[in-house]
């Protein structure tokens, strides 16, 4: 019998491997792609670590593409964790730590609230006026003035039996310190104003004594400029328990009071201890911010300065 040979046809062989192999190329391809184009690549070639690079990319979108598109920056994985953390202050923070920390240990912290609060600037440059649609949540410090001669024109004279004489304030700080110093009456705590609104002239007259009797640097740790102070706002007292002065009424039971009530009437204490660098003022047991109830509550809470609070919460 004579078989016929049956001949293997090479054609689609060849074809099928072809295909077999552009497929394994693709997929190469694509998968190689995808490496170099990775956001995780990036990073790498920007010079993060592998644990740095985690945590970037934990990070908004925004962040992620900041670090890819720029050098290595070893301050930016620490500045962008912190809590209070602004974008449009990012230059400024490295600039500030560039300028004051050099090689030493940085407060990250610091450095965040530092810059928030423009208070790495020299005090009374780059100021501009306050946004007065705030209300009574405006920011004057020391950066952020009021408009020239800003008088309150709900201003009512204080009766004695809350303050010493001559003392007037807004009609709605007026309502609150009054349900305030009736709430500390009940737990035995008498309260007194001893300074409140002081117009553009008596602020004035106020700053240029102390800066005649002691100096500048001086007087502006103590007092405000004129259009540069709470008390001028007509939402700041300066209070007192009868007995006490500047330098005992931190030590007294009304300071206390004071210290774990007055939110929930709408007073903060504006200028804390130990934050003097921040508020800019040495530390005023006595001067209470009146900011309403509800923000007032939020500001104890957060445990921040006013100037703080302000720059991360409120700014525009
Ligand atoms: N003593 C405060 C800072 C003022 O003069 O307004
Ligand atoms: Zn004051």
């Amino acid at each position: 019998m004579y078989y016929k040979k049956r001949r293997i046809k090479k054609g689609p062989i060849i074809i099928l491997g072809g295909i077999i192999l552009l497929i394994i190329l693709i997929i190469v391809g694509v998968n190689l792609y995808k490496h170099y184009t990775s956001d995780e690549y990036k990073l790498g070639e920007a010079g993060y670590s592998e644990k740095e690079i985690k945590q970037i990319l934990k990070m908004d979108p925004k962040y992620i593409n900041y670090a890819i598109n720029h050098k290595y920056e070893d301050d930016f994985i620490a500045l962008v964790n912190e809590k209070y953390f602004i974008w449009k202050n990012y230059d400024a923070y490295i600039k500030y730590i560039d300028d004051v920390y050099g090689d030493k240990k940085v407060d990250y912290n610091l450095v965040v609230a530092t810059v928030n609060t423009r208070s790495n600037y020299k005090p009374y440059t780059h100021t501009e006026e306050t946004d007065m649609d705030k209300g009574n949540a405006i920011l004057v410090n020391k950066y952020y003035h009021l408009p020239s001669n800003y008088a309150p024109d709900d201003i009512v004279e204080m009766s004695n039996w809350y303050s010493y004489p001559d003392n007037r304030i807004r009609k709605n700080v007026y309502n609150a310190f009054i349900e305030m110093f009736n709430a500390a009456k009940e737990d035995g705590i008498t309260l007194i104003v001893n300074s409140s609104y002081r117009d553009h002239d008596t602020q004035k007259q106020i700053y240029d004594d102390y800066e005649s009797n002691q100096g500048k640097a001086y007087a502006d740790k103590y007092a405000a400029r004129p259009d540069y102070s709470e008390h001028q706002t007509g939402l700041a007292l300066d209070i007192f328990t009868p007995g006490a002065g500047m330098a005992n009424f931190e030590d007294t039971e009304a300071f206390r009071w004071l210290q774990e009530n007055s939110y929930k009437y709408g007073f903060i204490l504006r200028y804390p201890k130990d934050k003097e660098d921040i508020t800019g003022y040495s530390y005023e047991a006595w001067h209470y911010r009146f900011l309403g109830k509800s923000l007032a509550k939020k500001v104890y809470d957060s445990g921040l300065t006013y100037d703080e609070y302000y720059a991360y919460y409120l700014e525009k």
